[in-house]
């Protein structure tokens, strides 16, 4: 456990998983209401605020590969295809971006049918990328970073540098938080909210956000 806790790649890895989660869990959401030819009204704005931050943390996941956590490794760990992984980003931000006016649309309930199809397609083309894609980064990168021998010091710095450039990057909170956390297991939340402030984990998500995410729960992990 500790070292798990020490290693940033693990982190990296970590947040790999929830973002698979969730993915599974939107594409086969929208599945289940193409079936029906529309969002059920009960979880309507759940599923909109789960799926909107979906695309906002893979987003400013690789703001921060791309601008950070890539520069950091490239001369470290040269071997690894940071060309191809990059491209790859941009692939996925296009399909993010038809995400987003899916989304827009479902949340002014317009086009409802060609929205949920639009998203459909567009988390095809992610599903397609993403496994390949984060398998590259975590044997080439993430899953090599023990080797590198960081100090506990080091690993601490960029683990801060990281998660507060993505807390820039992510917003906002009050959704992006809660999403993150819920949507790992209970074993790797622990890990990720003792990271935290206890302002955020004992304040801020269970009461003064709770409001606000709340509607995401049906699919968020307990
Ligand atoms: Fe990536
Ligand atoms: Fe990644």
């Amino acid at each position: 456990m500790i070292e798990n806790q020490r290693d940033v790649g693990t982190d990296i890895i970590r947040f790999h998983r929830l973002i698979t989660r969730s993915l599974e869990i939107v594409i086969q959401n929208v599945n289940k209401f193409l079936e029906r030819g529309a969002i059920e009204e009960l979880n309507r704005e759940g599923f909109l605020k789960y799926a909107q931050s979906f695309s906002i943390v893979l987003e400013a996941h690789h703001v921060l590969e791309n601008e950070k956590i890539f520069p950091y490794f490239m001369d470290k760990l040269p071997d690894a295809p940071y060309d191809r992984l990059l491209t790859q980003h941009e692939w996925i931000k296009t399909s993010l971006s038809q995400i987003n006016s899916g989304i827009n649309n479902l949340k002014s309930n317009v086009h409802e049918l060609e929205s949920l199809n639009l998203l459909k397609t567009s988390l095809g083309q992610i599903d397609k990328i993403w496994h390949p894609h984060i398998q590259i980064e975590e044997n080439q990168i993430y899953g090599r970073v023990e080797s590198l021998n960081l100090s506990l010091k080091e690993n601490n710095r960029l683990k801060e540098e990281f998660t507060m450039f993505f807390g820039e990057h992510a917003q906002p909170a009050n959704l992006v938080m809660p999403f993150v956390l819920y949507n790992l297991s209970p074993d790797d939340r622990a890990v990720l909210a003792s990271a935290l402030p206890e302002k955020v984990t004992k304040q801020l998500i269970p009461i003064d956000w709770k409001d606000e995410w709340a509607s995401m729960q049906p699919f968020l992990i307990k």
